[in-house]
């Protein structure tokens, strides 16, 4: 995905008081009453003071962007901006472009100067996500940026710019795993990993989960409570998708719920004590995700742009999620596109740029295999390009799920 200037708001109240906040209101609001999560919050403030680069590690989900943006926000540097850039999925050409900027005409589609992210980061941060998945030539470039300071934009043989920014990277990958297995450069690893943060799952600091989910519950809009009996269950459960997993369990409580008061009964069984399927594997978890979104979109609890457009730019949906849930849109509407954006609770019109969207980010999904299924083959007629105008040609969608899942 692209950088992310950190936009968010210095402090998070969600309208009220933080009840359980390990660090001080002032930043990103870090929730926790564990020792574990109480230490990495007073060393992020310690480390705030100066300027060593931080490497903080820990499973997906567990706020590793969280205590990044900490850092920021208590260091001097505050004023000035806080830029993500992930690492992940980029083409080595566009990462490169991305983080030293281009000139007009270093490649096709550069019409004009693009400034990099290590510019517009300038006195600021920088915030290396999933930097265990940067290519070896990358590792070289940033290596060399590291030791002088100067960036270099692609096209540019002239062109040198000093930048003072702060780094910070993270990864859930194991380092020196990766340095062994020749994928990662020993010497990269030692100038990123000054101070070093690991942030424990979240099974490893149970403490946390009732702070996180009474701050959730008292956040939202719709109030509902937990029995002592369904918080214990929570409580025990292994939470493989880590704080992610866990506010997204709650807000389908807080959204789906029938009563105000969840029992044990109305969690997913998938939570419950004894069920083998709780340790799910990366794929089954996406595809838990896509389902549930899914479900949400289809029966108009949530709409894609209000919701899950959201959630993608926070970067807690992955490529991967967004394109299970196209194919989910796709099978439902036998391929249609457009009746895609209508069962996503969008407008016709957006039809153009719900497509701009997906092709900014790698995530449309060929419409043509959910195309054959009981329609003659000279239905596939169109491809899944955005038209000149995009309320010509629209079908009524068809609501009801007949179901990928
Ligand atoms: N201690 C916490 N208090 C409040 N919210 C938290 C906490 N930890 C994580 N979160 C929330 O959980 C979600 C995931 O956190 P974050 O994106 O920082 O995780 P991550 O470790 O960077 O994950 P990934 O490796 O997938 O990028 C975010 O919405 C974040 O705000
Ligand atoms: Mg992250």
């Amino acid at each position: 995905m692209g950088p992310t200037s950190g936009s968010r708001p210095a402090t998070e109240s969600h309208g009220h008081p933080p009840d359980h906040p390990a660090c001080p209101p002032s930043g990103p609001l870090i929730i926790g009453r564990s020792a574990a999560i109480r230490s990495i919050c007073s060393t992020a403030e310690r480390v705030a003071e100066g300027d060593a680069k931080v490497l903080i590690t820990g499973e997906s989900g567990v706020g590793k962007d969280l205590i990044a943006q900490l850092i920021h926000t208590h260091s001097r540097r505050a004023a000035h901006p806080y830029v993500a850039v992930n690492c992940a999925g980029v083409p080595e050409t566009l990462l490169e472009s991305q983080l030293f900027g281009h000139v007009k005409g270093a490649f096709t589609d550069a019409f004009r100067d693009k400034v990099g992210t290590l510019q517009q980061a300038q006195g600021g941060t920088i915030f290396l996500d999933e930097v265990a998945e940067m290519s070896l030539r990358m590792q070289a470039m940033f290596l060399r940026f590291l030791e002088n300071g100067e960036i270099q934009p692609v096209g540019s043989d002239l062109m040198k710019t000093q930048v003072n920014v702060r780094v910070i990277a993270a990864t859930n990958k194991d380092l020196a795993a990766a340095v062994a297995a020749g994928h990662f450069r020993e010497d990269l690893m030692y100038r990123l990993d000054v101070v070093h943060i690991h942030v424990p799952p979240l099974r490893e600091r149970a403490e946390d989960i009732r702070a996180l989910i009474e701050h959730h519950l008292a956040g939202a809009k719709r109030r509902i409570r937990l029995t002592e009996d369904a918080l214990r269950v929570l409580e025990t459960y292994r939470w493989p998708g880590n704080v992610r997993e866990l506010q997204n369990v709650i807000e389908r409580l807080i959204w789906m719920s029938p009563g105000d008061v969840v029992d044990i009964g109305d969690l997913p069984t998938r939570l419950l004590p004894g069920r083998t399927d709780t340790i799910l594997p990366v794929r089954e978890r996406r595809r838990q995700r896509a389902d549930d979104l899914f479900r949400a979109l289809s029966d108009g609890t949530l709409s894609f742009w209000e919701h899950v457009h959201p959630l993608f730019l926070d970067r807690d949906l992955t490529r991967h999620d967004l394109r299970e849930l196209v194919r989910r849109g796709l099978a439902t509407t036998r391929g249609n596109y457009q009746a895609v954006v209508r069962l996503f609770g969008m407008q016709a019109g957006d039809y153009k740029r719900f497509l701009n969207f997906l092709g900014t980010h790698d995530c449309v999904v060929d419409f043509r295999e959910f195309r054959t299924t009981g329609l003659p083959e000279n239905h596939i007629v169109k491809e899944p390009v955005p038209p000149k105008s995009p309320a010509v040609g629209h079908r009524k969608p068809q609501r009801k799920s007949t179901g990928s899942r």
